[in-house]
């Protein structure tokens, strides 16, 4: 038995959709979360960039919180950052990411042979699902499009109306996107709008997002590693790096239900 933390970092607040996800599957754990609302979006930025910002992060959450293990719960971050802080951490705290779990599940699946990719600007450009998938082996074909206004759209609340029918449409029709037979939601914020664009389907192509497989995955990693809780001692923690209304509000959505968001600089 271990109490240590779970950490879980974002660049704001779609993470929680994925800390959500790990509280209903491992509910006797701990979570420290961290969304950098300073930084965010950094689907936007240089990968040299968010790696700064990822080694401040990692250092917070195992140095000053006492994590047990990091969940890089962002599509970004793990797309930029992944191998640093495994190679930096290796043997000593198991580092998760949100894109091994989703390329896991569609390997697993051979009535797939084509599936398309929505993601930020920096995750489609870092090319680590292609990659990922053929160091699989995999001959999967991936077809990717960077929709960069989904993730600011439902941050400021446009999901189930006209606008985000109308976004979701306009980039779903994208020719990139045609013939698919699975769509991997590559960005944490997309969980909020799986609904419209499984109705955008019709139901005919499955989607994949990281918040339970990712959940799973960590249950397993935890229990291998004999760090596993049966019993939570301490209340979660919520930390954040610029605290608006706006952030509150938002953070009540993404997670389901009310948290004290607590500012921090680190
Ligand atoms: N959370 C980020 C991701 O999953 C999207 C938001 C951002 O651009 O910071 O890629």
């Amino acid at each position: 038995m271990n109490t240590q933390p779970i950490g879980i970092f974002d660049s704001g607040i779609g993470g929680l959709t994925v800390a959500k996800a790990i509280s209903k599957i491992l509910p006797n754990e701990q979570i420290i979360y961290f969304g950098d609302t300073a930084n965010l979006p950094y689907g936007d930025k240089s990968p040299k960039l968010i790696h700064s910002y990822v080694q401040n992060i990692s250092e917070f959450l195992l140095t000053q919180q006492n994590c047990k293990s990091i969940v890089i719960a962002c599509n970004t971050a793990s797309a930029t950052s992944y191998n640093f802080l495994r190679d930096k951490h290796k043997g000593s705290v198991p580092i998760i990411n949100v894109i091994d779990p989703i390329i896991e599940a569609i390997v697993k699946d051979d009535t797939l042979k084509t599936v398309g990719l929505i993601a930020t600007k920096t995750t489609v450009e870092s090319g680590v699902y292609q990659e990922k998938m053929e160091r699989r082996n995999s001959n999967i074909k991936i077809k990717v499009l960077a929709t960069p206004l989904l993730a600011p759209m439902i941050e400021e609340g446009f999901s189930h109306d006209k606008i985000s029918k109308t976004v979701i449409e306009n980039y779903l029709n994208h020719p990139n996107l045609q013939n698919i037979d699975a769509l991997i939601l590559g960005c944490t914020h997309y969980v909020l709008i799986k609904d419209e664009i499984d109705s955008f389907y019709n139901g005919k192509v499955r989607l994949f997002d990281s918040t339970d497989l990712l959940a799973l995955k960590l249950k397993r990693i935890l229990e291998k590693e004999n760090l596993i809780s049966n019993q939570k001692i301490k209340d979660d923690l919520f930390f954040v790096s610029d605290l608006t209304p706006s952030f509150i509000t938002s953070a009540k959505r993404f997670y389901g239900q009310n948290i004290d968001l607590k500012l921090i600089s680190i």
